[in-house]
Formats: C-alpha cells, sequence, structure tokens
C-alpha cells in the first residue's frame, strides 16, 4: 500500500489528476484483456513526459515502492497487471509523434503511443511501419519495445527489436538513457536498445522509441487457401517463402477455429465446404503481385480451395478470418494461451502432438490451434480449463521444450511462464539476466515477480 505521504509526493511530480486511487478508476488496470490475471493496486499513477517518469521511479526507489508499468494493457502473460498489488505506472499520456522524417524513413514515437497511429504517422510521411498486429488499436509502443512483439509481417520486416533505431528509457535507477538520433551505424559499445527490447519493463521503463520504416507497398494481394491436411498447409508455408520473394503474412488456422470465427463474429463462409487446414497469404510489392502467387499456389501440395482478394474490403474479410481467433475465444471464457516457437522441421510434429497432449491430460478442454506458420510461431489457446490449473501449459510447453523450440515466440515470458524459463534457457544465461537486472534496478522496484524465476 502507498502511504498518503508517498501518495503526496507522486502527485507533487504529475499533479492530482493524474494519481488515481479511485477503484472504480484502477478496475481496467488490475486485470488483463483475457481476465485470466487479475490484480489489484492502490494507485494508478499517469506520468506526461520523461522526466515525471525519472521523477516516479526515484521517489518509489527510496520509498520501496514496486511498480508494475503499463501500457495499452494488450499483454497476454499476466506482465503488465499487478497480480503483486504494485503501483501501476501508466504510460498512456507519453502519447506523442515527436520526429517523422521521411528522408531517412524514421520516427520517434512517446511509449503510450498506439501502434496503429504509429503505422498511420508512417503512412502519412511516404513510408509504412514493419511491425503490425492484431490488438494495433490498443497495444502501445512502450509495451511493444518491452515485449519485443512479432505479429503478421515478422517473415518480411522481422519483429520490433528490428525496427528500433533507439530509446529513451528510465533505467530502474532512476537514470534517463536517452539515444533517439536515428543513426543506423553505431558501433560505440552495448546496444542498450537491444536489451531493454524484450526486457519486459524489469530494466527499465521505455518512454520513447525509434523506429525505421520501411517502404510501403504499393500493391498487395491476400489469398485464402484451404488444405486437405494440416502437415500440407505446414510444408506450404515454408517453401512458400522460398517462391514466393513478396510473401508479407503467411498465418495458420484451422477447421475448428475457422467456424468459432465465423459464429461469433458472423462472417459468410469462405468456401461451399469445409476443410481441415486454412493458410491466409499476404503478397505485397510495388508491381502486381497476383500472378507471381497464382503461380506459386499452383506449385503447392494438397490445396483443395482458394479464394482471391485484391485489397480493398475483400482483403480485409479474409483478414478477419484470421484476426478474429482471439476475440472468439475469448467469448468461451479465459483460455489458457501458450504462445511458442519450434524449429520449421518440427512444427507439423508440434501442431499435431499438442491437441493429443491437451486431451490426455484434460479430455473435456478444447484446444485451438493458429499462428504465424513461417516462423514455426503456433498459437495454442486452450479453453474450458480452471485458470489456476496450470498442468496443461506445463505439458505443452514441455514438449515445446523436447522439439527445442522456445516457450515464448512473441508475448514474452511474464508472470504466467516464468517458472518454466529454465525449459529454454540455461542456468548460465539465467545468471547472466539476473546480473544485468541487479546492475539496472538494484532495489528490484521494476515489474517485479515478471520474467525471472524466484532465485
Ligand atoms: C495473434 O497472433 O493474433 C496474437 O499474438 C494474439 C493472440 O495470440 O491471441
Ligand atoms: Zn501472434
Amino acid at each position: 500500500m502507498v502511504e498518503p505521504r508517498q501518495l503526496r509526493e507522486l502527485r507533487e511530480i504529475v499533479g492530482d489528476e493524474h494519481v488515481l486511487v479511485d477503484e472504480d478508476l484502477l478496475s481496467s488496470y488490475v486485470v488483463d484483456f483475457t481476465g485470466r490475471f487479475r490484480g489489484w493496486s492502490g494507485c494508478v499513477v499517469r506520468p506526461g513526459s520523461t522526466q515525471e517518469v525519472a521523477a516516479i521511479v526515484s521517489t518509489c526507489r527510496r520509498n520501496g515502492i514496486r511498480l508494475t508499468v503499463q501500457g495499452g494493457n494488450t499483454g497476454l502473460v499476466g506482465g503488465a497487471v499487478p497480480l503483486g498489488g504494485e503501483t501501476v505506472l501508466s504510460l498512456r499520456r507519453l502519447s506523442r509523434i515527436d520526429h517523422v522524417d521521411p528522408r531517412s524513413g524514421q520516427l520517434t514515437a512517446g511509449a503510450g503511443v498506439s501502434i496503429v497511429a504509429v503505422q498511420q504517422a508512417a503512412a502519412a510521411a511516404g513510408w509504412a511501419y514493419g511491425v503490425d498486429f492484431s490488438s494495433r488499436a490498443s497495444a502501445t509502443v512502450g509495451g511493444s519495445v518491452a515485449t519485443n512483439a512479432g505479429g503478421l509481417r515478422v517473415l518480411r520486416h522481422g519483429d520490433t527489436r528490428a525496427q528500433l533505431l533507439g530509446v529513451e528509457a528510465v533505467l530502474g535507477t532512476a537514470a534517463v538513457v536517452s539515444r533517439l538520433s536515428g543513426l543506423t551505424k553505431d558501433n560505440t559499445g552495448y546496444h542498450l536498445p537491444g536489451l531493454l527490447c524484450g526486457s519486459e519493463g524489469t530494466l527499465g521503463v521505455v518512454t520513447a522509441a525509434r523506429f525505421r520504416l520501411v517502404a510501403p507497398l504499393a500493391q498487395r494481394v491476400v489469398a485464402l487457401l484451404a488444405f486437405r491436411t494440416p502437415s500440407d498447409a505446414v510444408a506450404a508455408a515454408g517453401s512458400l517463402r522460398r517462391q514466393l520473394p513478396s510473401l508479407s503474412a503467411a498465418e495458420l488456422f484451422f477447421d475448428e477455429g475457422l467456424s468459432l470465427v465465423r459464429e461469433v463474429l458472423s462472417l459468410p463462409t469462405p468456401f461451399p465446404s469445409r476443410h481441415r487446414a486454412y493458410l491466409l497469404l499476404e503478397a505485397g510489392a510495388d508491381h502486381d503481385p497476383v500472378t507471381e502467387l497464382s503461380a506459386a499456389v499452383e506449385s503447392l501440395h494438397g490445396v483443395e480451395a482458394v479464394a482471391v482478394a485484391t485489397g480493398g474490403h475483400g482483403a480485409d474479410q479474409l483478414w478477419r478470418y484470421r484476426e478474429g481467433h482471439t476475440e472468439a475465444i475469448n467469448t468461451l471464457g479465459a483460455p489458457h494461451k501458450l504462445d511458442v516457437t519450434v524449429p520449421m522441421d518440427a512444427f507439423a510434429e508440434l501442431v499435431e502432438r499438442v491437441p493429443e497432449v491437451v486431451a490426455r491430460l484434460r479430455p473435456e478442454a478444447r484446444t485451438w490451434l493458429f499462428g504465424h506458420a513461417a516462423e514455426g510461431s503456433l498459437h495454442v489457446n486452450v479453453t474450458g480449463v480452471d485458470p489456476a490449473d496450470e498442468e496443461v501449459d506445463e505439458a505443452v510447453l514441455r514438449l515445446v521444450a523436447s522439439l527445442e523450440g522456445s516457450i515464448s515466440a512473441e508475448h514474452g515470458i511474464g508472470r504466467a511462464k516464468r517458472r518454466w524459463l529454465d525449459l529454454c534457457r540455461s542456468s548460465a544465461e539465467i545468471e547472466a539476466f539476473r546480473a544485468i537486472k541487479g546492475a539496472l534496478d538494484p532495489d528490484g522496484i521494476l515489474n517485479p515477480g515478471v520474467l525471472l524465476p524466484d532465485s
């Protein structure tokens, strides 16, 4: 609990109206978007500048106040909700896009700027932002950097870390580090942006980021392919990367997921009959990519049906079948969400074995699979299992580790997976993580309980 004297200090920094203590006002900050992770807090602080963040961290350090850092609260591993009663540091007011440079194709955005606003600012300057994912309207720059967000275009442009030219951040010591000049060549020591990106707010509070932008693609085509078997779909995703240089997305889903999405979102059927597996492809180029897409699809094995849309409403409609999965699954109750990745040659085996592993342990559960097929990145959602029952989670993560995969492809470790970090990180790596944490956040006030397992 934050004492009255400490609240006064925080109010002096950000102003009365930006220290929230009323239970109703706190309610949306203490529960995650799926409803699986629910915490509590005595106070939310909403700074309006990097200097205010530094003053808050300094005050909290002095008073032993532990902080949970939050952006758009779209995280999926319980990393941004105050499960231990922490004070919430909400960065949504850091919502300025300061410096769009159309010549170099770069922009600087505050931590509270939404991803869709970054995309729009990039487009207005004649560029595009390389990262995109379905929570784009709510997810923020700070959260996307803190979790190294991946999403739908990783195969073409890489993850958030690959876009990051610089950050401004307040470390756990309250020191401000800022390097936003956007040098694409800068070989002067440790790469702090790369370290802070993916550190899940455990080392510092990212207050702004400098991103590289990518050339916009004048023409795009979206195709939904239906496959005879899941392994045909997985094999196709692998070979398309080589055959179709304009490929921007290759998203996998299955018949059960499509039926649920159609039912919940009231969407028409894409094909007259049902099929076992689907790939949603997007290709983008400065020329019309339809011909090369058609040629690549011709060469694939096991394709039973194809629907194509060249941009506009039709393309958005096809995307709804894939992007609707998160929302549709959430209507069944808080899901267990496991986002994992394995080497491509083990991906088909993972897709086949995950439902078996879940069914063996919890026959009453339902397993929903979808994901980013070209990276071997699979979203395993399990419904009908008590949120506190983690036996299924553990079994799936152990399967992934046995296939030499990673227990988090893109959502991070958060609080949900930290006890299994050693499935894919050696004790030497975890000790190095702890040493870095100790140096940058010596009092352990930033996102306690996130990422690192208890020692
Ligand atoms: C997605 O790919 O749709 C996101 O990672 C969100 C999710 O897994 O639900
Ligand atoms: Zn994803």
